[in-house]
């Protein structure tokens, strides 16, 4: 009987020393899942000396996120466009935004490659006009997760992204800059 009440007491004390586990564990699941946005939008605005601006919305679809910009104040032709590792846009040039986002340590490449930077969307072409439009759906960016760009930068180039000089492209300068946040659905 002591050996029984003695196993039931311990028992009771795993139990009990347990509980506060299981619950955070159940309340850090649900918490991620609340977390997970399906949509974003970025906002850009020129650098020093540059006249660019755009505004991108990234929308969770089955296949990827669909990526969906409208741009002003171009030169006309191809520019890179990239999702940056930091969302600070406070340096007058936009280095503050750090390099190409790249979680995976991977080379720059093409938005297409399976190996890329996660911030390799490419080029936007931009007309006569100096304004440029881009709809597409990219299968690495995420909204969630290690691949997620929720909080990065954005940045359009003065230049076009060569795709193969690493790790930037060759893009030139950083004649636009904005932070991805979390849109209204
Ligand atoms: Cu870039
Ligand atoms: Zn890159």
């Amino acid at each position: 009987m002591k050996t029984y009440m003695r196993s039931l007491t311990s028992a009771l004390g795993l139990s009990l020393w347990l509980l506060p586990v299981v619950v955070s564990a159940q309340m850090n699941h649900g918490g991620l899942h609340e977390k997970s946005p399906s949509k974003a939008v970025a906002v850009l605005a020129p650098t020093e000396g540059h006249k660019a601006f755009g505004i991108v919305t990234f929308t969770a679809v089955d296949s990827g996120v669909r990526v969906v910009g409208e741009f002003s104040g171009l030169t006309p032709g191809k520019h890179g466009f990239h999702i940056h590792e930091f969302g600070d846009c406070s340096a007058p040039d936009g280095t503050s935004a750090g390099g190409h986002f790249n979680p995976t340590n991977m080379p720059h490449s093409t938005p297409s490659s399976g190996k890329r930077h996660i911030g390799d969307m490419g080029n936007v072409e931009a007309g006569k006009d100096g304004t440029a439009f881009i709809d597409y759906v990219d299968t690495t960016i995420s909204l969630s997760g290690e691949h997620s760009i929720i909080g990065r930068g954005l940045i359009v180039h003065e230049k076009e992204d060569d795709l193969t000089t690493q790790p930037t492209g060759a893009a030139g300068a950083r004649i636009a800059c904005g932070v991805v946040g979390v849109g209204k659905p």
